[in-house]
């Protein structure tokens, strides 16, 4: 009696001390020791399953919304988007765990990834850029900016997140994301990328 009290103690306990995390940062957490080239294969796989229903709702709002359209399409969009957001942030919480324990083994955890080069993962990121971009762009161009800001904006802020964590791994990237950005969208949503600190 008294072991299934502490059983159910424990239980309790690692209930209450486990972060509640979304079932993309458990796949994560569980492939904690996954290369970065996993991580980022991974994170466009997500990324694409969200950006295919982001562009069936996008097509499927009416040409020339007015503002409660706008709204609507805004609204509908926001589980997509928002899921894109957090799992940008889970590979970047990935990237940090595993620069901690390349720093404390001093390599990859005894497996480094060597498989992808610097230039390798540059190829991955943008690929991951130009996903994300051209469908924020079609978006904007159907719904205008004012609508989906709210939503656009921490999905940006978490790219950025992400590509400075990978600066270091690949030298320069944070350049040349800020120029595949600001090529694509500076012109439709200035407002947008003025709130980025690069
Ligand atoms: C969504 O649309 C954008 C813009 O046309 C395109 O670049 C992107 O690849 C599309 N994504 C998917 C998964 O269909």
């Amino acid at each position: 009696m008294k072991s299934i009290f502490f059983a159910l103690l424990a239980l309790a306990s690692t209930a209450l001390t486990t972060p509640i995390l979304t079932s993309e940062e458990t796949k994560l957490a569980s492939r904690q020791l996954e290369s970065q080239a996993d991580i980022l294969d991974n994170l466009l796989s997500v990324i694409q399953t969200h950006t295919a229903n982001i562009n069936a709702t996008t097509q499927a709002a009416p040409e020339n919304p007015d503002l409660a359209q706008q709204n609507a399409a805004a609204a509908a969009l926001a589980p997509d988007l928002n899921a894109i957001t957090t799992a940008l942030t889970s590979a970047t919480t990935q990237f940090a765990k595993r620069s901690l324990i390349e720093a404390r083994t001093g390599g990859g955890g005894g497996t480094p990834p060597k498989s992808c080069s610097s230039d390798c993962l540059l190829i991955k990121v943008k690929i991951i850029v130009f996903e994300l971009i051209y469908t924020i762009k079609f978006i904007i161009i159907k719904l205008g900016l004012a609508c989906v800001l709210h939503l656009l904006t921490p999905l940006l802020l978490a790219l950025v997140g992400l590509v400075k964590a990978l600066d270091k791994v690949v030298v320069g990237l944070l350049i040349v994301v800020k120029t595949l950005v600001t090529g694509v969208l500076g012109t439709l949503a200035g407002g947008l990328l003025a709130l980025i600190i690069w």
